[in-house]
């Protein structure tokens, strides 16, 4: 695992840029995988305003993947992962929608929706980079603690702690979503290059627990340390426990 603290959050955003646009400069066909929540925010505006700037590479034959989807928000409601990540990044890359997919969580078909989500993966032929962020108990996507850690594409119930976190995108924490569909902490080890981004104190505790701890399901993101390539970068404040 590579670990590389960074002064700042653009910084960080700098580099995860540089990394995404390495990757499809020497393979315009690449499969990305794409994290929602705030941690990914800057890289995102980064890699938008530098295809504005007409230095990016050419994203048409890019494919996207998401992490994680809720279950139970009406179609296209503003806070799915799917139309997040449509918005925060890939409709200002010009990817054409049909080239970016989410679980699925509607529900006639959500008994098989993991399974789906791991076959369009496979059809893919797999991630090339997977952006990850982590959460401050240490879930990866939304694979919270006690996650099996060779777990596939499936629906999880989120803990109390993870929808407080993440009620400020919604009214509060009761209009958050209990259920979800997210890829598995096997799934995300089949991506060939993990990029984890940690910014803000917030994250020091769990990233400390992630890199340096024991490998455990009790730290979802622990699982990081059996990928043979995994790229960390931490702001100054997410790297203060390192
Ligand atoms: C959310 C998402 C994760 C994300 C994490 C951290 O629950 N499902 O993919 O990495 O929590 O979010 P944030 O970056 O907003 O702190």
């Amino acid at each position: 695992m590579e670990v590389v603290p960074l002064p700042s959050v653009e910084d960080v955003a700098v580099l995860a840029a540089d990394t995404v646009e390495a990757l499809v400069r020497t393979r315009p066909a690449a499969v990305l995988g794409l994290a929602t929540g705030s941690t990914p925010l800057p890289t995102y505006r980064e890699l938008i305003r530098r295809h504005r700037a007409g230095t990016a590479p050419a994203y048409d034959d890019v494919r996207c993947f998401t992490l994680d989807e809720y279950v139970g928000l009406p179609a296209g409601h503003p806070e799915s992962y799917r139309s997040t990540i449509a918005r925060e990044l890939t409709d200002d890359l010009g990817i054409a929608e049909d080239r970016v997919q989410g679980p699925d969580p509607s529900p006639e078909g959500l008994a098989t929706a993991g399974e789906r989500y791991e076959d369009a993966l496979r059809e893919a032929g797999g991630v090339d980079l997977q952006v990850l962020g982590i959460g401050s108990d240490g879930h990866l996507a939304f694979n919270e603690p006690g996650s099996s850690l060779g777990s596939s594409t499936r629906i999880k119930t989120l803990t109390e702690r993870t929808r407080r976190d993440n009620a400020r995108f919604f009214g509060g924490p009761e209009e958050v979503p209990r259920h979800v569909l997210t890829q598995g902490l096997g799934t995300i080890l089949r991506a060939r290059h993990l990029l984890l981004l940690a910014t803000g104190a917030g994250k020091a505790e769990a990233l400390a627990a992630a890199v340096e701890g024991p490998l455990t399901a009790q730290c979802p993101a622990s699982v990081l340390q059996l990928h043979p390539h995994v790229s960390v970068l931490a702001d100054e404040a997410a790297a203060a426990g390192l």
